[in-house]
């Protein structure tokens, strides 16, 4: 199955039990919203989980763009992308729980043909505010799915206030041998669909108040799933890398750690780019520059005469379409040029000033704080020229 009819099988399956299909929104949250970009499914629905009545009515289903920065680190593994798409379902206090983890299970066993063996489940074991979820305890029971309680992971929340609630994590084991072992304790065990019970709200004060409906919000990673069920064994090589596998290995040779970064932050920054945002020194516009800068340092390491004036115009056009958007790919390469432009003539200046006697031994903060200041030289280019 590739993308593209996962991303029908799953709307159509949700349609077929009555919900509407909504347009994803772009990566930009709306204004005030404290958060800079749509970390998942969810966030531009905030309003209507709190309880705001929804043109479309109570069941919601859709493919929604999102970017995690709090994965950063953890990019290059076989799981996490900075931009990625998130298949979601709502219920807009209209079913409860149970109905939506039901539906889940038979999409992915009868759906996409998953062996329901292969399947683990964790579920909210209770902490002082809330009580066990025995809800969906008892539906996973009733399916035969093993089952893992726990608190802290089965609890979540789009941010530090607003709505959250405990949830229920399905895993698909991934490894060689039977499944063994539970979802908290071994890794090949890979979460696929998170179904969220949203009916709290957290306060300022870190105190929890009902919402004025019983929600349910699901989050499934779609380049995640595409990867399993095209039995891969990374994100990197499902269906949507496959131009940027062929294209870019004979243009930089790298290897494999380095070329995940390269194409998670490529594609990334062209997805950031394609939804209005533009290089800067502050908020989205630095998300970006960063994204790009990091590109740069890992192409320049082994060969400073790489650049983005080589990158093939067709991975422009190929992640613009997958994200339908619609700005011009040339426009977007001229955005990578400018930035690459402006950050080969930081690292000049960055080695003609260490270059000065005063920088010769180790650098301590206070050369850092007057690097930046008066050179405007960023700590972690300083870092990189003068490794401490
Ligand atoms: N909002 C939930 C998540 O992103 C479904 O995991």
């Amino acid at each position: 199955m590739n993308t593209d009819q996962l991303v029908r099988t799953f709307t159509e399956y949700f349609e077929e039990r009555g919900h509407r299909r909504i347009t994803g929104s772009t990566l930009l949250p709306p204004p005030g919203d404290p958060v800079l970009f749509t970390t998942s499914g969810m966030h531009p629905l905030t309003p209507y989980l709190e309880g705001r009545p929804h043109p479309l009515g109570r069941r919601l289903v859709n493919v929604q763009r999102c970017l995690r920065t709090t994965d950063l680190d953890e990019v290059g593994d076989r799981t996490h992308l900075t931009v990625f798409e998130m298949l979601g379902s709502w219920s807009l206090g209209d079913y409860e729980g149970p109905q939506s983890l039901d539906w889940g299970y038979g999409l992915l066993t009868d759906g996409f043909g998953i062996d329901p063996d292969r399947l683990h489940v964790t579920v909210f074991g209770g902490d002082e505010h809330v009580g066990p979820d025995t809800g969906s305890l008892e539906l996973w029971q009733d399916r035969g799915v093993p089952v893992e309680l726990t608190v802290e992971d089965n609890w979540w929340s789009n941010g530090p206030t607003g709505p959250c609630g405990p949830d229920s994590e399905i895993f698909l084991w991934t490894g060689d041998t039977p499944p063994e072992s539970t979802p908290t304790r071994d890794d090949r065990w890979v979460e696929v669909w998170n179904h969220v019970m949203m009916r709290h709200r957290r306060l300022d004060d870190g105190s929890l108040v009902p919402l004025p409906q019983r929600n349910v919000d699901t989050g499934l990673g779609l380049e995640r799933l595409s990867s399993l069920l095209q039995g891969r064994s990374s994100v990197f090589d499902c269906d949507v890398f496959e131009p940027w596998r062929r294209l870019l290995p004979p243009l930089w040779q790298l290897d494999e750690p380095s070329l995940r970064v390269v194409c998670d932050h490529l594609r990334s920054a062209v997805v950031v780019i394609g939804d209005g945002v533009r290089p800067s020194n502050t908020g989205r516009g630095y998300v970006l520059r960063r994204l790009i800068r990091r590109v740069l340092t890992v192409l320049h390491r082994e060969d400073p005469g790489r650049g983005l004036g080589d990158l093939p115009g067709e991975l422009l056009r190929h992640t613009l379409d997958r994200f339908r958007q619609s700005e011009d790919p040339g426009t977007v390469h001229r955005v990578l040029l400018d930035e690459e432009q402006r950050f080969d003539r930081l690292l000049e200046r960055g080695r003609q000033v260490l270059s000065r006697p005063r920088f010769h031994g180790p650098l301590t903060e206070d050369d850092l704080h007057y690097l930046h200041d008066t050179h405007g030289l960023p700590r972690d280019l300083v870092l990189d020229l003068r490794p401490r």
